[in-house]
């Protein structure tokens, strides 16, 4: 290694968010690019019979097959691992793939874990439904209740996990306080960190074992492509890993080179994605057909107080009831012109979803009822529109209820 790139990582071992978002991670090929080049290569070529040898035992340092390693995936790796906080990371194909894998690299039939009811509803029915049946069990508790936690906790209670801000209601949970509760029983407190990303919030400073993304999402930010990442300590990281490269949900190079162009402008976004979420949540909770606005940054939200110690700021996902029924819900969602009627979120592009009938529609009505996810709730991801444009968007769906 020459000297200024020796010099350069350790610049970067004292950098801030900014720096790490741009530069982390990077290490130049001999052609001398300035951007992140993309190895589009499923394996790699040994010098001889004995290089090969030694590079699959081990005992040679390098490149052997991309389910195992890629350098474009490991840029990416390295950078979300600096922007966490974290002493490593490993990149999945999706954020699915991060939290399927960290369950079966650290759990065993016989396991129990511990999970908020507010989490993204493919992970509840995950948990239950497919870990379910090799005797993983799952309880699920209520986010903000930490009584109920505590209450809930087993001699076999391997895994806490949790989202906060949730989704869709912007509840928020003390994560230091979940973290000293699974480590005073043994267990590791995995946090889903979609919604903050480490420009807002850094779970494993507050005690988080594991962080695991969607980087589908604000990673992204722009909803061109599926991946996912697990951050944490080497040890854990290196059991996911291990796994990761047995079963093969791998993030593909290609999506770590867009996901390493959208950390660049990840702390702009999401403080821009904020900033217009506040503005329009403020203007929703004064509209007389809106029933009750959802959303950490309004100081009757009763996690605000917490949010402002946990988070930098409130996020881009809002939620609202509207005065009205189901139907009321959809055809405010179905006069909206400007935004889209999808149920990702992350994207510049404001989305707007319903979700008692979408992304917890696999629910059962009494685990919605019990959620709050009531059938007049609307989800609006705020992007980056201006904000006047966005308002009267929500006006056409207001004057139809
Ligand atoms: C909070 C949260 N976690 C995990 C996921 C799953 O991510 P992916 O769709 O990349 O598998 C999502 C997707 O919407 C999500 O919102």
């Amino acid at each position: 290694m020459d000297e200024r790139l020796k010099e350069r990582l350790q610049v970067l071992q004292e950098a801030e968010l900014d720096t790490l978002a741009v530069r982390s991670g990077q290490v130049r090929t001999m052609e001398g690019e300035h951007a992140e080049p993309i190895f589009l290569t499923s394996s790699y070529v040994f010098d001889s019979a004995e290089s090969a040898a030694a590079r699959f035992d081990g005992s040679e340092p390098g490149n052997v097959y991309s389910r195992y390693t890629n350098p474009t995936v490991r840029t990416f790796e390295e950078r979300l691992a600096a922007l966490e906080g974290a002493e490593a990371a490993v990149a999945t194909s999706s954020g699915m793939a991060a939290i399927l894998s960290t369950c079966i690299a650290l759990l065993k039939s016989g396991d129990h874990i511990l999970c908020s009811r507010s989490v993204f509803g493919t992970t509840t029915v995950m948990f239950t439904k497919y870990l379910g049946k090799f005797g993983i069990e799952t309880t699920f508790v209520t986010a903000t209740d930490a009584a109920a936690w505590k209450a809930a906790i087993k001699p076999n209670t391997k895994l806490l996990f949790l989202e906060s801000p949730s989704n869709p209601l912007s509840e928020i949970v003390d994560i230091t306080a979940m973290a000293a509760l699974a480590h005073q029983h043994g267990a590791w407190l995995v946090v889903d960190n979609v919604f903050c990303t480490p420009a807002l919030q850094k779970p494993l400073a507050l005690g988080a074992d594991l962080v695991v993304h969607s980087a589908t999402k604000y990673l992204d930010g722009q909803g061109r492509c599926l991946g996912g990442v697990v951050a944490g300590s080497k040890v854990l990281v290196d059991e996911v890993l291990a796994f990761i490269r047995s079963a093969g949900p791998t993030m593909s190079p290609f999506n770590a080179w867009v996901f390493l162009k959208g950390l660049e402008t990840l702390r702009l976004r999401i403080e821009a994605h904020s900033a217009n979420a506040l503005t329009l949540a403020q203007w929703l909770s004064q509209q007389e057909k809106v029933e009750k606005v959802f959303y950490s940054g309004l100081p009757d939200h009763p996690g605000h107080e917490l949010a402002k110690r946990q988070q930098r700021a409130f996020g881009g996902v809002l939620a609202f009831r509207v005065r009205g029924d189901k139907a009321a819900a959809w055809r405010f969602i179905n006069a909206t012109r400007l935004v889209s009627i999808t149920a990702n979120l992350g994207d510049v592009k404001t989305t707007i979803v319903h979700p008692a009938t979408t992304t917890h529609g696999r629910l059962s009505q009494e685990d919605r009822d019990i959620a709050g996810i009531t059938d007049n709730l609307i989800r609006v991801a705020v992007g980056l529109e201006d904000i006047e444009d966005l308002k009267a968007d929500m006006l056409r769906g207001l004057s139809v209820l």
